[in-house]
């Protein structure tokens, strides 16, 4: 995974567990003195093994970390590429784009990145129907960053996660209900 995410897990592992804490989980899962340069490709490993220290320290289930992070990513992620971002006026066009224009963007930005498949039906002006695949399984991560783009535009959005790749389905399907 780039150096952006693990930077964007560094962000919020300060923000909740304190700068302390998160150099202590640096010691123990990271090589010795490793420094995340965004375009720079790190094990996924060591993002999985950080993401699920910083769980344990705040007692919570490495799920629902993982999507506190993937909300907050995605406010991270935007800044850094404001030329991709600002690209939307609305939720709904973010989303249908994902993969055709925001990942195809990242591609050109990023040596050979390890993007997930997603794909999106719009079922009606309130649902959107978004199938997610990818080896790393990062649905709940991807759940955060959909609750992340909603935020900035200001939307309620509630999501169903009917099929999961955790209980051997082929790929996920979230259903995204707006307000
Ligand atoms: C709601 C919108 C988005 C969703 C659901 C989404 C989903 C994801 C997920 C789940 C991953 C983890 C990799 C995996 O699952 O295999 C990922 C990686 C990534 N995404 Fe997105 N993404 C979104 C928006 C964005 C935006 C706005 C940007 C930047 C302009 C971006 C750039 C990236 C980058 C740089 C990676 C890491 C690639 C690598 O490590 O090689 N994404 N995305």
């Amino acid at each position: 995974m780039r150096g952006v995410v693990f930077r964007g897990l560094e962000e919020l592992a300060i923000e909740t567990i304190g700068m302390q804490e998160w150099d202590e989980l640096l010691e123990t899962y990271a090589p010795q003195g490793r420094v995340y340069v965004s375009p720079t490709a790190y094990p996924d490993e060591e993002l999985f093994a950080l993401a699920q220290g910083v769980a344990s320290k705040l007692d919570k289930p490495l799920t629902e970390v993982l999507a506190i992070f993937g909300q907050s990513l995605f406010g991270f992620l935007a800044k850094k590429h404001v030329g991709i971002s600002s690209k939307f006026s609305s939720f709904e066009e973010l989303v249908v784009s994902i993969d055709s224009v925001i990942h195809m963007e990242v591609k050109k930005l990023y040596d050979e990145p390890n993007l997930p498949s997603i794909t999106t039906t719009i079922e009606n002006d309130k649902t959107i129907i978004l199938k997610y695949k990818s080896n790393r399984k990062l649905c709940f991560c991807a759940e955060g960053l959909l609750h992340g783009a909603a935020q900035h535009y200001n939307r309620v959005l509630r999501i169903e996660h009917p099929q999961c790749m955790h209980e051997g389905a082929d790929h996920c399907v979230l259903i995204l209900h707006l307000d």
